[in-house]
């Protein structure tokens, strides 16, 4: 399989198309298969929010990004849940930032809005989904949830603090991530190097990128910890 597997032919064409990113190893998280597939609630992790992007009424189409060799289980998994959006399931890159850009490869070239979604951050709730669309209709080309950092931050180096950081404006991001189509692909036309996420390549191209209130549920699962907690919440 080269470059990606086509569940269902792309009816869809405008509207608010979802990226879903499911194609990292999960090194962090240290169990025998990809994060996606991590066991939550008794079935993978992905299952979460692909399901809640597939009932999501802000949702029109979806693209999931899946690690290399774990298309199949990602697209019968699609299929188990009975989902009726998923256009496409294609083989990530090696980092989020080039997964990011092989998935909107397949994303509907009248698509007006993209949603880029971590399927690591497994508990995305439509009010999130909604909040992270308004900004769009009022002339920015993209939209962040974010929390402020609770946190005092210290920058450190060899072990020892250089610098106290004011956390004022300081705000952690998190997906779904909101653009105007035309803004996020010209953001990926370009170098990549060093985007930790969609919001920082659109803001380098000269996007405008609004911040929403985030969400605590929308923790990101890095450690067995994390998976524990989010299980906790379901
Ligand atoms: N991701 C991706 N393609 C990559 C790397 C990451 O689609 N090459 C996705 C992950 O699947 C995840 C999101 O980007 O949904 C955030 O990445 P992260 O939390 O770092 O997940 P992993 O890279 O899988 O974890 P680790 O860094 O521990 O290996
Ligand atoms: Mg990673």
């Amino acid at each position: 399989m080269d470059r990606g597997v086509s569940i269902s032919p792309a009816a869809v064409g405008g509207g608010a198309w979802a990226v879903l990113l499911a194609a990292g190893a999960g090194e962090r998280l240290g169990i025998d298969r990809p994060k996606a597939f991590a066991v939550l609630g008794g079935r993978p992790l992905l299952a979460e929010s692909l399901d809640r992007l597939d009932r999501s009424p802000w949702v029109d189409a979806i693209v999931v990004a899946a690690a290399p060799g774990w298309e199949e289980p990602s697209i019968l998994l699609s299929e188990e849940l009975a989902t009726t959006k998923v256009v496409s399931c294609v083989t990530g890159g090696a980092t989020r930032a080039e997964s990011v850009r092989i998935a909107l490869e397949d994303v509907s070239e009248d698509a007006i809005v993209v949603l880029v979604h971590d399927a690591a951050r497994p508990l995305v709730a439509d009010t999130v989904i909604e909040r992270v669309l308004g900004p769009l209709a009022e002339g920015f080309d993209g939209v962040v949830p974010a929390l402020a950092v609770p946190d005092t931050i210290k920058r450190v180096e060899h072990g020892a603090v250089v610098e106290t950081v004011s956390r004022e404006g300081l705000f952690g991001a998190q997906t779904p991530q909101a653009f105007l189509a035309p803004a996020l692909r010209r953001a990926y036309a370009g170098d990549l190097a060093g985007a930790t996420d969609c919001a920082s390549l659109v803001e380098r191209s000269g996007g405008r990128v609004a911040v929403v209130e985030g969400d605590r549920r929308l923790l990101k699962v890095t450690t067995p910890e994390d998976l524990a907690l989010v299980e906790s919440w379901l």
